[in-house]
């Protein structure tokens, strides 16, 4: 499963040692300071050439107090003492997913019943970083156009915000493509899941809600005070 959390980093990033301050600054004092500003200033250029991807190193030897950076996380992680999700679920940020098992393949309307008796609903997308969600199967999301044809709504009544919409494409196929083969009344609810290496983020299909699915239900983590 391979999972990047929506939350920025935060400022806890950096651990600012406080500034030994002096009375006088003599002027030895201050040319020792200006050439380890230049020598710091050319090792960061060098740096900046080297790799253009460290700004973070560009801007911590720029610095003149001294700066130590600690290895940074790009997921922010609650101790489970502090965010809570219960047993079975999975927490990401503030968030907590169920992947329901395969021996519990049920259509969308039943998954998402399932999903709010375990006090959740089925997940709604909401970031490029939370489509990444995976692990391997395919699911019912909360995503569905059974009210009104063609317009794809979550479960919170939200429409979907077509730059965050992750329809599956090929040359062959677009989806959503509502085909009626299998089920002479179309495809109304939304599938992730296929291919999700060779199409990128794209993996959405559109299904008869009647298919049997796994399905992935979210609800917000329980903050417990520390
Ligand atoms: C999907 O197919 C059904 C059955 O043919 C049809 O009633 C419906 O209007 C179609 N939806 C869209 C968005 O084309
Ligand atoms: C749709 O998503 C984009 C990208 O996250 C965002 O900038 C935009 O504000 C969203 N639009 C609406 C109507 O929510």
């Amino acid at each position: 499963m391979i999972f990047v959390s929506s939350i920025p980093q935060t400022s806890a990033d950096f651990e600012i040692e406080a500034p030994q301050r002096r009375s006088v600054v003599t002027v030895e004092r201050a040319a020792l300071v200006v050439l380890s500003v230049l020598l710091l200033a050319s090792v960061s250029a060098l740096i900046g050439v080297l790799s253009v991807n460290r700004p973070c190193l560009l801007k911590s030897a720029a610095k003149e107090e001294e700066t130590k950076t600690t290895s940074t996380s790009a997921v922010p992680t609650y101790p489970n003492n502090v965010a809570q999700c219960g047993e079975d679920w999975e927490l990401h940020g503030i968030k907590c997913y169920y992947f329901s098992p395969l021996s519990a393949k049920l259509p969308w309307k039943e998954s998402r019943k399932m999903c709010q008796k375990l006090k959740g609903d089925l997940v709604k997308i909401e970031s490029r970083e939370e489509q990444m969600i995976d692990n391997g199967d395919k699911f019912w999301i909360g995503l569905t156009d059974s009210e009104a044809e063609g317009q794809w709504v979550w479960t919170d009544g939200s429409p979907l915000n077509s730059s965050l919409a992750f329809w599956f494409a090929n040359d062959d196929n677009k989806e959503p493509d509502n085909w009626t083969v299998e089920d002479p009344e179309g495809e109304d609810c939304a599938r992730m899941g296929e291919h999700p290496f060779i199409e990128g983020l794209k993996w959405w299909h559109d299904r008869s809600c009647q298919k049997k699915q796994r399905s992935i239900c979210e609800k917000t983590a329980k903050i417990l005070q520390a």
